[in-house]
């Protein structure tokens, strides 16, 4: 598309599934791929954003179609939240596409351990909710859009999300259905914002769904107009 709505603007995405490691071989994680958090920084840059993607364990050949971005890796949640507050201040629009595991191993072994040696539970602990810390450092210039992965009915929890983690919008997003959801490459989606206006995206690209999401943030949300 021609559209340059975002010409001249910082967007930060987080792309990807965090891992958190028990050993050097082992790990919580996720099945997330980072597809749609490429999508996203490819439109965005076609609209005229300079660009930085917050990459968590994404395959390098996926990154090889984004020219002109700012990419950044990391592994953990720790990982992503430090360099998400350091690039936040300076963002106009921050979209939080990346699927991050709500816990982490108590402990971490620095050698592998010996399958004898595994243990018969895994002690966890809460990770720290980075959208959440975004949202209370949200200035009224910026713009902080979250993602809700789901199954089942999407748009209630997405918007129980939007309000307690103080986003501008939430992308529902439904992973139990065909064509949609982690290493698709295709997607739908419910976007809201926090008026509770609805838009249902239909199924199409996740480049696609980016750009019918950006429309959608220019036409209701303040934060990215120019
Ligand atoms: O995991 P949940 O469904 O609550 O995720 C909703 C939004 O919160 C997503 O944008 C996700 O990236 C973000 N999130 C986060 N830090 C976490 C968990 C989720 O930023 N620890």
């Amino acid at each position: 598309g021609g559209r340059r709505d975002l010409q001249g603007k910082r967007v930060l995405i987080s792309a990807g599934g965090t891992r958190e490691h028990l050993d050097p071989v082992r790990f919580i994680g996720n099945p997330a791929t980072g597809k749609m958090g490429i999508a996203l920084a490819q439109a965005a840059v076609s609209r005229g954003a300079e660009v930085t993607l917050v990459c968590a364990a994404i395959a390098p050949h996926l990154l090889t179609t984004l020219g002109g971005v700012r990419a950044i890796a990391v592994t953990t949640a720790a990982q992503m939240q430090q360099v998400m507050l350091d690039e936040f201040e300076t963002a106009d629009l921050t979209i939080m596409s990346a699927a991050v595991a709500d816990v982490k191993p108590a402990s971490y072994s620095p050698e592998k351990l010996p399958k004898r040696s595994l243990p018969e539970a895994i002690a966890l602990e809460p990770v720290p909710d980075i959208v959440a810390e975004l949202g209370k450092r949200k200035q009224p210039h910026q713009t902080l859009v979250g993602f809700a992965a789901q199954t089942g009915d999407i748009v209630t929890p997405a918007l129980d999300k939007l309000r307690r983690k103080q986003l501008d919008a939430i992308v529902a997003n439904p992973i139990d259905k065909s064509g949609a959801g982690f290493g698709s490459d295709t997607n739908w989606a419910v976007a809201i914002d926090s008026q509770e206006r609805q838009q249902k995206i239909e199924p199409c690209s996740k480049l696609e769904l980016a750009h019918r999401l950006f429309d959608f943030l220019s036409l209701n949300t303040v934060g990215i107009h120019t």
